[in-house]
């Protein structure tokens, strides 16, 4: 937790050493998509280990090989991971080989070329997803329009326990998301320099999507 100029807001800085080796090999331009593909699925099971970290257990009754214990589980209904299109998709499997139980969503948003504001073209989640923790995932947190919109529209779809997950973060992302939505922790790997006026996160990885896809 960090006091900023606009209030308290909740961003966690993922500091693992295993966390911080692979977002340096991530932002290296040598680094093939292949290889770029396999880093974003083992840096987000490790951020899903930082992300779950105070998960609600119970206790069960089970039998081990040589007697009955009472046994921690997780309690109540497990995660939901939400991804923004396309890019969050890099960040899904990692975290679905940690929780392989948790529902999947998906919302895809384009910004509309003469008023800027982000649109939704596609919306997929579960059905219980009002009863889940939902994880939302997208590589950037740039501007942060995307993930604004995107926490707005699952909120008004009935999510109330969200926290926003991505590799790297430009400072006014982290402003916008934390503005608007002051209940949902953000977690990243890093909040690097500035936004250039592209909307690059700079120094950055470039463009995730087409570093996962090979797309240019
Ligand atoms: N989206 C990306 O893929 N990269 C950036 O630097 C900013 C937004």
């Amino acid at each position: 937790m960090t006091d900023a100029p606009n209030g308290p807001r909740d961003v966690t800085v993922i500091q693992h050493p295993l966390v911080q080796h692979k977002l340096t090999l991530m932002r290296q331009k040598a680094t093939s998509t292949g290889e770029f593909r396999r880093l974003a699925r083992e840096i987000s099971l490790l951020m899903a280990y930082e992300l779950t970290r105070d998960l609600p257990l119970e206790t069960a009754a089970i039998e081990t090989p040589l007697e009955p214990m009472q046994a921690p589980i997780l309690s109540g209904k497990k995660l939901c991971i939400v991804s923004i299109l396309r890019a969050g998709d890099g960040l899904m499997e990692g975290m679905l080989d940690l929780v392989p139980s948790a529902r999947v969503g998906h919302i895809g948003l384009y910004r509309d070329p003469e008023t800027l504001v982000p649109v939704e073209y596609y919306l997929k989640l579960p059905d219980d997803v009002s009863e889940r923790l939902v994880i939302v995932v997208d590589p950037m947190l740039a501007t942060g329009h995307s993930a604004a919109a995107a926490l707005a529209r699952l909120k008004q779809a009935g999510a109330e326990q969200l926290r926003f997950a991505c590799l790297l973060a430009a400072p006014q992302g982290v402003d916008v998301v934390t503005s608007a939505h002051p209940d949902v922790p953000v977690f990243t790997c890093s909040v690097d320099r500035e936004l250039d006026e592209h909307a690059y996160i700079r120094p950055g990885l470039g463009d995730a999507g087409d570093r996962l896809y090979g797309t240019k």
